[in-house]
């Protein structure tokens, strides 16, 4: 029997406590210590299991020296974080957004390379089993040309959150969701954005984004809307699918009118609607089950540090687009192949 995957988490806040929990309880994997800088939460994740806390990074690192490490601390120690566990010799995942900014993610990017890790973002949408049945039908072509992709991400305010903004916390997701649902690249976006609690950032946010292959994107997130709603529409020539992330729900809503000639719409009228059976996955469990077969088959990274990069970079030029009124080209952006 191979040894179990070394596994261990820095950073145990909402979303940290969440890798722990799935590690502790994965098959295969020994999770081998977890740290945090507050030792009220390192309590809670051990929860009574013989599993080592530490205070830092450095400390769980040199006592430990895991396989691989969920970096979930804030974004803005993303960066010196996974540099730590990296040149500690483990691979890692980092949570999304990748960095603080791009020089810092590039610099990770770089770190992985030279020490021949694998580096792999925190992009969990992807592992939503509605989303991979939806892009199993994009592909397979069932709904002919896509026109439009509609993401919708709002919620209550979460005030634990100060270091970014609206668009840096939640825009990755969904910008890379778009990219990996399409697989086609982002060449313009527009966005315009408010901040309406008082904080350093802004928590209301449209943005418009034009992909290579013609579709357009429209991004609808913000952190003031009383219910929480996760949702992504595809408008294609012959009908409409709807992903409702939080109950796995798939739905095609059939153009009945639809043109025989792809490529042609001759016309839009409502047709039935089907929605498809979906086997509920946590779609944490599935990421990090991912990783560790990526780790044990000598990769490719589930999801890569230049998908991270480009998320990061489109979020980027949306800011830069909101903050200058004007349409952002993001083609030439630096993200390296
Ligand atoms: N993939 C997702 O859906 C998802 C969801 C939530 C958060 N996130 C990402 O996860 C990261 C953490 O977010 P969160 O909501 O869990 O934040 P959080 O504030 O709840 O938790 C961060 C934790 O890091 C600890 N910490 C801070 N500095 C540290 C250090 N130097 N060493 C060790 N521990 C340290 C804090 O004490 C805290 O417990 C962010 O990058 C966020 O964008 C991703």
């Amino acid at each position: 029997m191979p040894a179990d995957l070394r596994a261990a988490v820095i950073g145990l806040g909402s979303m940290g406590a969440n890798h722990a929990r799935v590690l502790g309880d994965m098959p295969g994997v020994q999770l081998v210590g977890v740290a945090d800088a507050d030792p009220e939460r390192v309590r809670k994740a051990v929860n009574g299991r013989p599993i080592p806390g530490f205070p830092d990074a450095p400390t769980l690192l040199r006592e430990t020296a895991p396989d691989v490490v969920s970096v979930v601390v804030p974004t803005g120690l993303h960066e010196q974080v996974a540099l730590q566990a990296i040149e500690a010799g483990a691979h890692v995942l980092v949570e999304k957004p990748i960095a603080a900014d791009l020089a810092a993610a590039a610099r990770i990017a770089a770190a992985a390379e030279k020490h021949e890790r694998l580096l792999s973002v925190g992009h969990i949408e992807r592992f939503n089993p509605a989303i991979q049945e939806l892009k199993r039908r994009l592909l397979e072509g069932q709904g002919g040309r896509v026109l439009q992709v509609r993401a919708r991400r709002v919620g209550p305010f979460p005030h634990r959150i100060r270091d970014v903004g609206v668009i840096h916390d939640l825009g990755p997701h969904d910008i890379d969701i778009m990219r990996f649902v399409l697989e086609d690249e982002i060449e313009r976006v527009f966005a315009d954005v408010r901040r309406h609690i008082a904080t350093d950032n802004e928590d209301l946010f449209a943005g418009m984004l034009r992909f290579r292959g013609g579709a357009m994107g429209i991004l609808d997130i913000n952190w003031l809307t009383p219910t929480k709603e996760r949702t992504l529409t595809v408008l294609c020539e012959r009908g409409m699918f709807v992903v409702d992330y939080a109950v796995q729900e798939l739905r095609f809503y059939e153009n009945h009118a639809a043109a025989a000639i792809p490529g042609e719409i001759a016309s839009v009228t409502e047709g039935p609607m089907t929605r498809y059976p979906i086997t509920y996955r946590e779609p944490l469990r599935v990421e990090l089950e991912s990783l560790s077969d990526a780790v044990l088959g000598n990769g490719p990274a589930p999801v890569s540090a230049r998908d991270g990069m480009v998320a990061l970079a489109v979020a980027e030029a949306l800011v830069r687009s909101a903050d200058e009124g004007m349409p952002v080209q993001v083609a030439d952006l630096p993200v390296p192949a």
